[in-house]
């Protein structure tokens, strides 16, 4: 009998976020692809997971050119789905570990849609996403009543972020490492500066909070980095 393909999303960083039924897919994974990037979030996942793992579990990393190339480079994601297959058909259990949500921005989706072509048995585990770990991490009420709250990802462009903002009440800002200078920018522009906090890594042994967002303009920000942010001061 062919092997079932799990997408699980592991939380940000906690092991102790993981679900239950991450948990109990774990313990029945035979194998886990494990995306060999630069940016690492896949090795942070894998990290995340491990007291789950059973000890008999093989880690077969596989490299995923940059979701940007993806309609380019397609040999590598066949490549890819080929061996995987290759487990499925073994009979063996093949995980995809992704931080936070296996759903949202991940590069699952883009091996979950391959897959998905074929004759394979997948579950999807939802995981908690790190901008809802830092609400309750932080005490910051995410949204309320009628609030608007908006999950921008900062490589979005400066002008599409600017719009966004004008019309939320609150934003979560994800992958802010790139225009970092850019998006602080924008929080003062909106006026939201002072009730923005960025958080580094939650939920990892070097966590990060960061207050001033304004102070950190000129250093390097850490790639598993999101801001929260409000119009109105609570
Ligand atoms: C490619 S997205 C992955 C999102 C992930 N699937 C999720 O549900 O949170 C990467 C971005 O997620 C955010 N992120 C993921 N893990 C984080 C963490 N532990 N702390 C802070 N931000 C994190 C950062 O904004 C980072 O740039």
């Amino acid at each position: 009998m062919a092997g079932t393909f799990y997408g699980i999303g592991v939380g940000p960083g906690d092991p102790e976020l993981l679900t239950m039924k991450a948990v109990k897919a774990l313990q029945k994974v035979d194998i886990i692809i494990a995306p060999r990037t630069e940016k690492k979030d896949g090795s942070v996942a894998l990290d995340i997971a491990r007291p789950y793992l059973k000890e008999t579990v093989r880690i077969v990393y596989q490299v995923f050119p940059m979701v940007k190339e993806f309609e380019k480079d397609t040999v590598a994601w066949e490549e890819n789905k080929k061996e995987i297959l290759g487990f499925l058909n073994e009979g063996k259990n093949v995980a995809f570990l992704t931080l936070g949500d296996a759903m949202f921005y991940s590069t699952y989706i883009y091996v979950f849609r391959r897959l998905r072509q074929e004759n394979v048995t997948i579950e999807t585990i939802p995981g908690i996403p790190a901008f809802i770990a830092m609400g309750s991490h932080l005490g910051w009420p995410l949204v309320e009543g009628n609030d608007v709250l908006s999950v921008i990802p900062a490589t979005a462009g400066v002008e599409k972020v600017r719009q966004v903002m004008e019309v939320s009440d609150n934003v979560v800002l994800m992958k802010v490492y790139k225009n970092f200078p850019e998006i602080a920018g924008l929080l003062e522009e909106k006026g939201m500066l002072d009730a923005s906090v960025m958080v580094s890594r939650c939920g990892l042994p070097d966590e990060e909070r960061i207050d001033d967002i304004a102070a950190r303009k000129a250093q390097p920000v850490n790639y598993l980095s999101t801001i929260l942010a409000r119009r109105r001061a609570q």
